[in-house]
């Protein structure tokens, strides 16, 4: 479990980022099909174009990491998100790279606000997200094999 700096410091970030979550999304997803195109072809290029997805991941993200000190009410949500990472066939390699590209627009964005020790707190804070949905997708393909 994260400490409690840890929370507080990606807690008194939330709303700074989301206020920025457009710009935050279209970075994130722009430098990560740029870095990382072999992930490309995962992803629905028409709900990417008609903004309906794109949002989905990053503000996703902020609400867990919002909520991060009782994520049990995510839960229902991130099941649901769990059927459609399956039905893509996503796999847990494939975290770690989700999270750098979405530090990375964090720090764009918030420029020189983004201190070492916020992005260090949000690595930790997004490692801890993404183990949740890789333990639930784990279970999910087992359910299904
Ligand atoms: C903690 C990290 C992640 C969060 C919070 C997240 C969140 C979401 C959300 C909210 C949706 C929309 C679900 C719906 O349509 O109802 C979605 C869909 C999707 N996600 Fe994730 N996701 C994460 C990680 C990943 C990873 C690692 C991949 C790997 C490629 C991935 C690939 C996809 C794909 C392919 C879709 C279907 C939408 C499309 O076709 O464009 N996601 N995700």
């Amino acid at each position: 479990m994260l400490d409690a700096k840890t929370i507080e410091i990606v807690k008194s970030t939330v709303p700074a980022l989301r206020e920025h979550g457009l710009t935050i999304t279209k970075t994130f997803y722009k430098n990560m099909f740029e870095k990382n195109p072999e992930i490309k072809p995962f992803f629905n290029m028409a709900k990417q174009e008609s903004g309906a997805q794109p949002k989905a991941l990053a503000m996703t993200v902020l609400a867990a990491a919002e909520n991060i000190e009782d994520l049990s009410r995510l839960m229902p949500a991130v099941e649901k998100i769990a059927k459609v990472h399956c039905d893509c066939m996503v796999v847990p390699e494939q975290y770690p790279i989700i999270g750098k590209h979405l530090l990375g627009a964090i720090k764009e964005v918030l420029g020189d606000a983004a201190t070492d020790e916020i992005l260090d707190a949000w690595g930790k804070a997004y490692g801890v997200i993404a183990d949740i949905f890789i333990e639930v997708e784990k279970k999910e393909y087992a359910s299904r094999a």
